[in-house]
């Protein structure tokens, strides 16, 4: 189903509510994958959709465009959740030529059999679209693409991973959350980069901000998801600890539930193995204080903290403040060789460690160790 958003701009995307994972975050209210129609002077038909929603999406675009009549398609990303089906759509846009980045036609010849003509944004100029090249904005191709210099069309920047229950963001209930769970591993990787499309985008005045992943913004809420980008990116952490854990026989798990017992303020407490690690990822990075426990086993720390440890990496946030606590049996070498892993791998700072022969007999010695704890 297609949707008009103001004179000659129209939505054509793709809602997937059923939608249950993206990149390895967890989706519970499903995805989108929007795609717009400009029309006028030329018909111009901003990003496309991954094959399994190819059906739907001719359809919608039916609704509002003769295919015949599509004269340009602008690529602002190559990714297939927004190019996907492109073979089979091109084929039936057979009057229409691609416009994108040098590097964008690259990566579409290099996985796409195509059979059309290409404009490159970085030469072609186009009535009032204008092209702002901004690389590794998720990948090295991307760019977003401005109308008028009042709508923009921003590709993965601002977006997040949820289904319109409203195409409006205004009329969503809030999905800040999501938002953050998407940010983690869209964004933070590369947060430099994002960080100068960002200040691009503060230097506009929009009427409308229309990213390609949830609802889109108008002139009255789009500086929101604007500030709430800006913040991850530029100042990511609140008042907040979080604790993650890992236990075999309890021991772990219960200093770990002793310590969020007696800590005051914003804990968050997750169970490593129960837990999914991107949501983990966003959490730690908007945190002021972490809290790692682990049990000792073979000698070292639970080895799915090493998976954790990876994506953590990719917050760039040298320098952050970490407590260790855990258990061990006969040698106690795990925390040990966390805190060296802490310090030498992610940069973090190791404030202070807590660690107990298999459990905790008498609670005092975990409040002594919640007394250093400062969030
Ligand atoms: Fe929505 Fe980077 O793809």
């Amino acid at each position: 189903m297609s949707e008009k958003i103001c004179d000659k701009i129209y939505w054509i995307g793709v809602n997937n509510p059923e939608g249950r994972d993206f990149h390895g975050v967890s989706t519970p209210r499903g995805g989108s994958y929007n795609s717009y129609l400009v029309k006028g002077f030329k018909n111009v038909l901003i990003d496309l959709c991954n094959v399994p929603f190819f059906d739907k999406f001719i359809l919608s675009l039916k609704e509002v465009v003769d295919l015949k009549k599509i004269d340009y398609v602008i690529i602002n990303h190559a990714e297939p959740d927004h190019v996907g089906a492109i073979e089979k759509i091109m084929k039936l846009l057979k009057n229409a030529k691609i416009i994108c980045t040098k590097k964008c036609k690259e990566f579409l010849l290099d996985c796409y059999d195509l059979d059309c003509e290409f404009e490159l944004s970085e030469e072609f100029k186009l009535d009032k679209f204008s092209f702002h090249i901004f690389p590794m904005v998720h990948w090295p191709e991307t760019m977003m693409t401005l109308y008028d210099d009042k709508i923009l069309f921003s590709s993965d920047l601002f977006g997040t991973e949820v289904s319109h229950e409203n195409l409006y963001a205004l009329k969503m209930k809030n999905f800040s959350k999501l938002t953050l769970d998407y940010y983690s591993i869209v964004m933070r990787p590369v947060y430099i980069n994002v960080g100068k499309a960002i200040d691009f985008v503060k230097g506009l005045k929009l009427d409308y901000l229309l990213p390609s992943h949830g609802p889109i913004y108008t002139k009255k809420d789009y500086l929101k998801i604007v500030k709430y980008y800006d913040k991850l990116t530029n100042n990511p952490e609140e008042k907040k600890a979080v604790i993650v854990y890992s236990s075999i026989w309890h021991g772990t798990e219960k200093i770990a539930h002793l310590i969020k017992k007696n800590l005051k303020g914003n804990v968050i407490l997750y169970n490593l193995t129960e837990s999914n690690f991107v949501e983990v990822m966003g959490q730690c990075l908007t945190a002021s204080v972490l809290i790692f426990g682990s049990i000792t086993m073979n000698n070292n720390y639970f080895f799915l903290f090493d998976s954790l440890f990876n994506l953590l990496k990719l917050n760039h946030q040298e320098g952050k403040k970490v407590y260790t606590f855990g258990t061990y049996g006969w040698v106690p070498s795990g925390i040990n060789k966390m805190n060296e892993k802490l310090t030498e791998f992610l940069e973090y700072k190791v404030i202070d460690s807590l660690e107990v022969k298999f459990k905790v007999k008498d609670d005092t010695v975990v409040k002594k160790f919640c007394k250093k704890i400062k969030i």
